[in-house]
């Protein structure tokens, strides 16, 4: 058998099996899918296929699979903005809510299926008018307001391929990603409202499109009532180009192997890529996802999926699963901090919210600011939590589960990837028993393994994750560039996906991921992955936040850095800063202490809320900063780099 790779030292040992009240009434209660799709997986899915999305024209072949490029629903004909609204109306639920929609600013506006459908349609005559064509790419740079959704869909209808780029980007990333997708039309906004003030949008737009000479025309939403400069024959206003659009549009029948929508990674230094997404397999695993994961009973619940739909986690679980599985769901513009830290709760006590899915970093900052905020909401609609983004330490992790679900609630903490599309690697909540930290196993349908080095099956203990067999919401490739799709994820491992992250197997056969792979620290010949050691530095009552990296040692190789965030009113000590490097050698053995570990008022994040490791590396290493482009706050660097300076370096 093969050696672990990565060494195995955060031992957790709790285990929580799905509560009583919440099997009772679960839509998945025994491990029937999970047996049938090991049985067979392609017609696993091609049942779900039939059973979860509208087809035009039936799929012959399940699969075409000529590694690494996979063809799902062979022939197959639909529409994915017919599945998430046409079929609602004709099924007599359109007055069903679609969304309840929260501004910032306290404005509200509640959106039904017909109401969203009749928009959609009228947008897509409007993108046609422009002379958008089926094959197009249509841009999308906009705030978190309801015409967002509206433009993703109605680029759907028509099949023009959406790429939707984050409200929060520069004009240099915007460029970069229209120009590498050729977008004829971008959709924007003049601004969106984040922490009590208006974010201007559209001249960040106006800045790209001197670059960008594929931009034909650029819609502009009214909403921040910013002052905004258009363009005579270029820019428009929505509402105006809305005003005589019909709302007659029949949906485009695409086949089930075109392109859906780009989605650009945010990768820190290599230019981003074009991640491909097609119709009907995406569809399909995203809408079986959102249904078993979240337990989805569309008449009672009302869902929210607190991410930003410029990520693939809401373009999958705020837009196309919820709608292909007529949900309710909740989406809100602005930041939890405003006007107040319980911004959040309120929203769920007003909602009655059932589901609640965010990040381990919320989650850590939610628990920075201290169990008072939640406690003054009534909570009690929750009944199951989410978590997506990044490992989730086990502190933080009991925290969601005590103050947030009450201990009612079950928590899926969901492994997934933009290039994966739909999420992999989760519990089925009403069958699997979670543990504090791991992702548990595989959704039904998904084939996985960790491997060593030379790419054989690691049992047990700690190595590189991979993907075995195709899925039906994997990426297609990356836009424009077959052989950076092959080598970057194909060529690793022979015959396996390998998308960089660590993961270890414990005796049950749960995974635990361990981060990136080019994080994991080597420290006198042990391979020690920076989430356990970040997991028990968050395990200390003092620290509410931790970042590790691996700085080169003359005598180690690599020496463990911690940079440690305090909670609330805790002051730093030079014995607390002892006591916190002892702490992680008694919950995970000395060779994982760190040499140092630094107080630091905030860390360096991107957009997403990833720490960036390589730029605290950098930092304690006195090198370079490089791109600091995608950093949330560059401001923090250059508050890293006084404390490390000035902070001691510990044996
Ligand atoms: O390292 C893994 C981490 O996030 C990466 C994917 O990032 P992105 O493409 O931005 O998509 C994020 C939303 C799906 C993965 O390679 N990651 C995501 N979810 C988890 C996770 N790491 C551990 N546990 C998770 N639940």
């Amino acid at each position: 058998m093969a050696e672990p790779t990565i060494e195995d030292y955060l031992i957790e040992q709790r285990s929580f099996p799905p509560p009583d009240g919440f099997v009772a009434k679960a839509l998945v209660r025994d491990r029937s899918l999970y047996d049938e799709a090991e049985r067979d997986f392609e017609a696993f899915w091609a049942r779900q296929a039939r059973e979860l999305v509208t087809w035009f024209d039936d799929f012959g072949p399940t699969l075409a699979w000529d590694l690494p490029f996979a063809k799902w629903f062979v022939g197959g004909k639909l529409n994915v903005s017919y599945n998430c609204l046409d079929r609602h109306l004709e099924a007599g639920r359109g007055d069903k809510v679609a969304y309840y929609w929260e501004g910032e600013p306290g404005d509200t506006r509640t959106i039904t299926y017909a109401e969203l459908h009749g928009e959609v349609c009228c947008f897509a005559n409007v993108l046609k008018s422009l002379g958008v064509q089926r094959g197009d790419r249509v841009a999308i740079y906009m705030p978190m307001i309801p015409e967002l959704v509206v433009a993703m869909l109605a680029c759907a209808r028509i099949g023009a391929p959406h790429s939707v780029i984050f409200g929060g980007f520069s004009p240099d990333s915007i460029v970069d990603r229209v120009n590498d997708g050729e977008a004829k039309v971008i959709v924007t906004a003049d601004g969106g409202w984040r922490r009590g003030k208006v974010a201007p949008l559209k001249p960040n737009v106006d800045a790209a499109v001197d670059q960008t000479p594929c931009v034909e025309h650029v819609i502009v939403v009214r909403r921040g009532e910013n002052d905004v400069t258009m363009v005579a024959g270029r820019d428009h206003w929505y509402h105006e180009l809305m005003d005589g659009a019909s709302g007659d549009c029949p949906p485009a029948h695409m086949d089930s192997e075109d392109l859906l929508y780009l989605l650009y990674t945010s990768g820190t230094t290599a230019k981003p890529k074009g991640i491909m997404h097609t119709t009907g397999g995406y569809l399909t695993q995203v809408a079986f996802t959102h249904k078993y994961v979240f337990d989805l009973h569309p008449d009672d619940d009302t869902y929210w999926c607190a991410a930003d739909i410029g990520w693939v986690t809401g373009h999958s679980y705020i837009v196309y699963g919820p709608l292909a599985n007529g949900a309710t769901s909740v989406i809100y513009e602005g930041t939890p901090d405003t006007p107040g830290r319980d911004r959040l709760w309120e929203i769920v006590e007003k909602y009655r919210v059932t589901q609640l899915y965010t990040a381990p970093t919320a989650i850590r900052t939610f628990m920075k600011w201290g169990e008072q905020e939640p406690q003054k909401h009534d909570l009690s609609s929750l009944r199951l939590l989410g978590t997506v983004g990044e490992p989730i330490n086990p502190e933080a992790w009991m925290w969601y589960h005590e103050h947030i679900g009450g201990t009612r609630c079950p928590i899926v903490d969901t492994w997934w990837q933009t290039e994966t599309g739909s999420q992999l690697v989760s519990p089925l909540p009403g069958v699997i028993a979670t543990k504090p930290g791991s992702a548990t196993i595989p959704l039904p349908g998904v084939f996985g393994e960790v491997v060593d080095d030379e790419g054989n099956t690691v049992e047990k203990g700690g190595g590189y994750w991979t993907l075995t067999k195709p899925w039906p919401a994997m990426l297609r490739g990356i836009y424009g560039d077959p052989e950076r799709y092959k080598e970057t994820y194909w060529s690793r491992f022979p015959g396996r996906y390998f998308a960089g992250d660590g993961a270890k197997i414990d005796d049950d056969g749960y995974i635990w991921f361990l981060g990136r792979v080019d994080d994991v620290m080597n420290v006198s010949g042990h391979r020690i992955s920076t989430t356990e050691v970040e997991s028990a530095l968050v395990d200390h009552h003092a620290v509410a936040e931790a970042a590790v990296v691996g700085a080169s040692d003359p005598v180690t190789g690599q020496a463990i850095v911690g940079y440690v965030i305090l909670r609330g009113s805790v002051e730093q000590t030079p014995e607390l800063v002892e006591e916190i490097r002892q702490h992680v050698a008694t919950k995970i053995g000395p060779t994982a202490r760190p040499k140092a570990v630094l107080v630091v008022p905030d860390l360096p994040k991107t957009r997403s809320g990833k720490i960036m490791r390589r730029l605290l590396r950098d930092v304690v290493e006195d090198r370079d900063l490089g791109d600091t482009t995608t950093l949330a706050d560059a401001s923090v660097v250059d508050e890293i780099r006084t404390r490390a300076v000035e902070a001691p370096q510990e044996d």
